[in-house]
């Protein structure tokens, strides 16, 4: 282990998901190691669970859109009532951020404003990292757009529309018919800074239509002249090591072992850190390891910015819909959209629902501090997601329009789910034992009004479905 004792920097990724490169964001702790090793004073080093599986088709085809899943490539973690969590287990990977980024800001402290977590600094960041290429004249006459203004043309990470993208007539339809049901309406670019929309989106994908990962986008391109980038793939990181147990804690280092899906290792390796220790490792395995490491109470950082045991875990729900012979006119992948905002989807309900939401948030988040959270600081988070849902209009959920699944090109299927439920979910490790899962209760629909956005959500979806011309 003579290598690791010069590193100066230990960090941990895993990304929450693994192959939904399929929304602008999805930035990691390969992203921070990238830019980090830029730096040729700094030494890297990346602890990964998961392989090295950037030659396996499952993770670079496009048209492999969930095989992943419930592989070795998954996690799979168990909760409650059988449910699986799929999560990805690859290094790399990237997750999807729905975030609002102006709410952020609201949730700082007064002498962190300066860090400008809003749409305006972040958008500066999004553009740096983002190679976006405009849509050709082919796929123009398919429906896309974009807005030049705010898309970034020299970063990594690249963004593009497909070369088979979806013709129609199916894509269009949605479109149209989602404005005419609910009232969203067209944009032509997400990225603008109001998705309450519905649109075409373009895909995290190259030009040779393979994954933009963020493994692809930092590590690939200088893997092999990066001397100061180390990644170590296959082992679990078992826990944090402190330089004392005195309030504040420092950490020192991370201690971790060998991990296949054949052997748990049984020595402890360390890595001292230097400098300082990313914990990167999603929303299931960081706080995980923070229990691991003896922080049993992770609510002392409640009032960071939707720390990972505070966000809760999405519900999808899948509204199929046969439809036989139209021409869909291209490969694929999927790129319509829609994100209706709380008025649209509750229409003449919305009055009483708002009343309701505003009546509810000091029991919602005493309910919710249930799960092992601080009610004060959830109180603070869901009145700043009240604002930005009833105020701001916020997109409430995400219809995410399919053509052709595994089984039939020519079928229609819309995955629905919520962007800002008010449930919160419970994690709690078992044991000291690093290898075994943590108990994960994940709560949906513990806020009964998560239910009725589900609800009144499917019933719009219906009406999407019903109204011309998508009928
Ligand atoms: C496919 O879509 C393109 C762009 O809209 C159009 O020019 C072309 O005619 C379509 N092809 C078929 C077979 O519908
Ligand atoms: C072990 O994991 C590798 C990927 O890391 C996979 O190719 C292999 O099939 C897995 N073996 C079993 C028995 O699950
Ligand atoms: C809301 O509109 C629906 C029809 O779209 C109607 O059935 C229902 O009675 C209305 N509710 C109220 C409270 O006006
Ligand atoms: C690793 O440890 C976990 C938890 O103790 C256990 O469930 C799993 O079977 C072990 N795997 C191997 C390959 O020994
Ligand atoms: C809500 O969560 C708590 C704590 O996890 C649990 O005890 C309770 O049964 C849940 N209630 C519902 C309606 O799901
Ligand atoms: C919108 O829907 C209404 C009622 O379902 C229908 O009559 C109308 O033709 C549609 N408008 C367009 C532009 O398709």
């Amino acid at each position: 282990m003579a290598l690791l004792s010069r590193l100066s920097l230990a960090l941990r990724v895993v990304c929450i998901s693994f192959r939904n490169g399929y929304s602008s964001g999805g930035t990691g702790g390969l992203t921070v190691a990238g830019r980090l090793s830029e730096d040729p004073a700094v030494s890297v080093l990346v602890i990964e669970a998961g392989a090295d599986d950037r030659d396996n088709p499952a993770i670079f085809d496009i048209y492999e859109f969930t095989v992943a899943e419930n592989t070795p490539l998954d996690w799979q973690y168990p909760a409650e009532n059988w449910r699986i969590i799929n999560s990805g287990k690859t290094l790399g990977g990237c997750s999807s951020i729905n975030a609002q980024y102006d709410t952020w800001a609201t949730l700082l402290e007064p002498s962190e404003a300066h860090v400008g977590w809003n749409w305006n600094g972040m958008l500066h960041y999004m553009r740096k990292s983002e190679n976006f290429m405009p849509p050709t004249a082919d796929q123009i006459a398919k429906g896309a757009q974009s807005i030049p203004a705010v898309q970034g043309s020299l970063g990594p990470v690249h963004s593009a529309f497909s070369y088979g993208m979806y013709g129609g007539p199916q894509q269009p339809a949605f479109l149209a018919s989602a404005t005419n049901a609910s009232g969203v309406v067209h944009c032509p670019d997400l990225s603008a800074g109001n998705p309450n929309c519905v649109t075409m989106n373009p895909l995290s994908i190259n030009y040779n239509d393979r994954p933009s990962s963020s493994v692809e986008a930092y590590l690939t391109p200088v893997e092999k002249t990066r001397k100061n980038w180390v990644t170590l793939t296959q082992h679990l990181v078992t826990r944090i090591v402190w330089t004392g147990m005195k309030s504040p804690l420092v950490a020192s280092g991370v201690e971790f072992a060998t991990y296949t899906n054949t052997t748990n290792g049984t020595t402890r390796f360390t890595a001292h850190a230097r400098r300082e220790v990313i914990v990167a490792a999603g929303a299931i395995r960081t706080p995980s390891v923070l229990q691991l490491s003896g922080i049993e109470q992770v609510s002392s950082i409640a009032n960071d910015l939707a720390p990972p045991e505070l966000k809760p875990i999405q519900t999808n729900t899948i509204m199929a819909a046969g439809g036989t012979g139209f021409p869909v006119n291209g490969t694929g992948p999927n790129n319509a959209i829609a994100y209706p905002n709380f008025f649209q989807i509750f229409g003449n309900a919305s009055d009483a629902k708002a009343a309701e939401v505003g009546n509810s948030i000091k029991t919602w988040a005493a309910s919710q501090a249930a799960n092992g959270h601080s009610a004060t600081a959830l109180e603070t988070i869901f009145r700043a997601q009240a604002d930005i849902v009833l105020k701001d209009k916020a997109p409430m959920v995400e219809m995410f329009y399919i053509t052709g699944p595994d089984v039939a090109v020519d079928q229609i299927v819309t995955n629905l789910w919520q962007l800002l439920p008010f449930s919160r979910r419970r994690l709690e490790i078992v044991s000291t034992d690093p290898f075994e899962y943590p108990n994960i209760r994940v709560n949906y629909f513990n806020v009964s009004f998560d239910m009725d956005v589900q609800v009144a959500g499917l019933q719009l979806l219906r009406k999407i479905f019903r109204t011309p011309p998508f009928r």
